[in-house]
């Protein structure tokens, strides 16, 4: 299959194009580098040892995008990653979330119109549950999403997800699935690609890794007095090589019509676990001090991933041991990311 990458110059993209080379498949990019570098497209080419073709554009730009396509027909399949993704920014500046998020969805089919591709993949994220109850934990594909989302970014998403179940519903050659992700963590284990956030994170990963290297002086707890075992927040974090995976499943069974999967563990861990993991994974102490609960946070969000392992025979195998040491790995061979 040849497969487009919308944003596959960026965390979860790259580890994807990877996993799509590794098992035979050829790659295309789009990405505008907002939020990443030409380095990671060089980096995945060193990495599978394959050419892999990048346009530099937006992936709105409908007329250039086109173009890329038809140079390199046939293109069978669109992964759509490009977006942006901070959820406090999304508070800051809506519009252009709105513009440029669902913008460059309906661009992207547009295109797949055009050149007559029929299977898209769509980055969605497990925000779409809001801020679930005790009582849907975990969560399914069937759990209420969409109700008082707390920030422009998961309504952009959950909106998505209404165009492509639209477009799928109008046009039933069309293959469209929808993957929720739940937490992405760690790296590639050869330490070239991984997550290289602009500024200052705010991620928990991240800002593990950034205190470890000496970067940040400490990592706050949001809050300790949550409803959970060690009164810190409950998460679903998956291994961005898992989630490759997932993708690589979606593309070689994607049906006709539409389809939303959770891509997660199954396994919730809390705020102090992974710290705890993390520093054993670096050898760092990581001093920690706990701090008021971050506006807009929920006690807990984690997947029931049973429709993905039915249906696309996919399950997250690593452990937040693996992610931590990994991700570790590519910190420390990369200070300053893509940059250094
Ligand atoms: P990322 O920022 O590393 O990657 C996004 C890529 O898209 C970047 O390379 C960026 O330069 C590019 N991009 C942004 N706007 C663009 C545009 N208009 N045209 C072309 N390229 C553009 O983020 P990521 O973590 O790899 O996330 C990929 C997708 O997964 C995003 O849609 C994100 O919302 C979604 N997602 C991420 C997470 C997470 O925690 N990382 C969780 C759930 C969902
Ligand atoms: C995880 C846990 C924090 C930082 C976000 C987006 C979501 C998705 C993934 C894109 C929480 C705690 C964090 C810190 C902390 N992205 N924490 N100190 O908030 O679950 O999800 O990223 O779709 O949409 O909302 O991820 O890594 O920020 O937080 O205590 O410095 O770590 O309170 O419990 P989150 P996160």
């Amino acid at each position: 299959m040849r497969v487009l990458l919308t944003g596959g110059a960026g965390y979860i993209g790259a580890h994807t194009a990877v996993a799509l080379i590794d098992a035979g498949h050829e790659v295309l990019i789009v990405d505008d580098f907002s939020a990443s570098s030409a380095e990671a497209v060089r980096r995945i080419e060193r990495i599978t040892g394959a050419t892999v073709p990048a346009l530099a554009a937006d992936a709105r730009d409908e007329a250039a995008v086109l173009a890329f396509v038809r140079e390199h027909a046939p293109v069978d399949a669109v992964i759509h990653f490009a977006g942006l993704k901070a959820v406090g920014e999304s508070m800051a500046q809506p519009v252009r979330y709105y513009e440029v998020n669902i913008g460059s969805a309906v661009a992207i089919l547009r295109v797949m119109a055009e050149a007559g591709i029929r299977t898209i993949v769509f980055s969605s994220s497990a925000t779409v549950y809001g801020d679930p109850g005790p009582e849907d934990l975990p969560l399914t594909e069937t759990s209420p999403t969409g109700i008082d989302l707390a920030n422009p970014y998961a309504k952009t998403k959950r909106m998505i997800e209404e165009i492509l179940h639209d477009a799928a519903a109008a046009d039933p050659g069309l293959r469209a699935v929808t993957l929720r992700y739940f937490n992405p963590v760690g790296a590639h284990p050869s330490g070239l690609i991984g997550e290289d956030p602009v500024g200052i994170p705010n991620n928990l990963m991240p800002v593990l890794a950034r205190v470890a290297i000496g970067a940040l002086p400490g990592v706050s707890i949001y809050g300790d007095d949550y409803d959970t075992p060690d009164g810190t927040g409950l998460r679903d974090y998956i291994h961005v090589t898992d989630l490759a995976a997932g993708h690589l499943a979606s593309l070689e069974r994607a049906r006709e019509g539409y389809a939303v999967f959770n891509l997660g563990t199954g396994k919730p861990v809390s705020v102090i676990q992974l710290i705890e993991a993390f520093r054993a994974a670096s050898g760092h102490p990581i001093p920690a001090t706990v701090a008021p609960r971050r506006a807009g946070d929920v006690t807990a969000l984690y997947a029931n991933p049973s429709k993905a392992e039915r249906e696309l025979d996919w399950t997250a195998t690593r452990t937040i041991e693996q992610a931590c040491a990994e991700y570790w790995h590519w910190q420390e061979r990369n200070p300053d990311g893509y940059r250094g």
